[in-house]
């Protein structure tokens, strides 16, 4: 489980987030949505434990990391899987080399073992006949796939999305929102997902937090955002996309 507990953060004498309480349950999508540079991405940074608060806790699994040094940190993020927005994948590795690095690096394992967690990755995330391919001879979604294959190596047991659907076509977005689903069903793993898409919230999110000018203003399942007053809420639920 992910629990922020009043967070505050400021990037020099910016206020960034205020306050900010959040919990995601262990099985359970939760998405953060909220405009552009509102502090979505620095979310995530914060329960990877990539960057301090300036006030507050971020507790996973019931363990506060902002007390926590660097080399203790590695155990905490394995837990979570990250995806990036941009999927940071190695431009000069095939899609095998992509899905096996961070295991060769991290974990002593024997290269069979390596070998058969690969293989699970390129079949789940629909693969085959791509593992000796460059990651730029791949559309944007089976990048996003190879991506999240990634991430989930590890047998991590929450999963976090920056922006999964930013930049693919209508298709390929549900595709990967599909798989997100798939991952919480047939894997038990919950999710984070950070965007500015009202769609990818109604799509795959159980529960919605909304983030606007440093404050969380809405916090629940994601029915109950048609019975929210809060003007930004209203303001997004009637032009479906958040104007960057
Ligand atoms: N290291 C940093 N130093 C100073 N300011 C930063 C830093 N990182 C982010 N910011 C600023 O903090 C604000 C929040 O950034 P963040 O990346 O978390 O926003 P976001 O909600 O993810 O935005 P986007 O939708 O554009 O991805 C932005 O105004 C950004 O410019
Ligand atoms: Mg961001």
């Amino acid at each position: 489980m992910i629990e922020l507990r009043n967070v505050s953060l400021k990037y020099g004498d910016r206020e960034i987030l205020d306050d900010i309480s959040l919990t995601i349950a262990d099985n359970s999508i939760k998405a953060i949505l909220g405009p552009s540079g509102v502090g979505k991405s620095t979310i995530l940074k914060l329960m990877l434990g990539l960057i301090k608060p300036n006030s507050g806790q971020v507790l996973i699994d019931g363990t506060d990391i902002t007390k926590l040094k660097e080399t203790e940190l590695y155990p905490i993020r394995r837990k979570m899987g990250m995806v990036f927005q941009g999927n940071a994948l190695f431009d000069s590795m095939t899609i095998d080399q992509n899905l096996g690095f961070f295991l060769r690096e991290n974990l002593n394992l024997s290269e069979k073992e390596i070998e058969s967690r690969v293989m699970e990755q390129i079949l789940f995330a629909g693969l085959e006949g791509y593992e000796d391919k460059l990651p730029e001879s791949l559309s944007g979604g089976m990048r996003k796939r190879v991506a999240i294959g990634r991430a989930l190596i590890f047998k991590p047991h929450m999963i976090l999305f920056d922006e999964p659907t930013a930049g693919l076509d209508p298709v390929s977005s549900k595709k990967i929102l599909t798989l997100i689903s798939t991952l919480k069903k047939s894997n038990n793993l919950g999710a984070v997902i950070v965007t500015h898409i009202i769609d990818d919230v109604f799509n795959v999110a159980d529960h919605v937090a909304v983030l606007y000018q440093g404050k969380m203003i809405f916090d629940d399942v994601v029915n109950k955002l048609h019975e929210s007053s809060h003007p930004f809420i209203l303001s997004i639920l009637s032009d479906k996309i958040l104007e960057i």
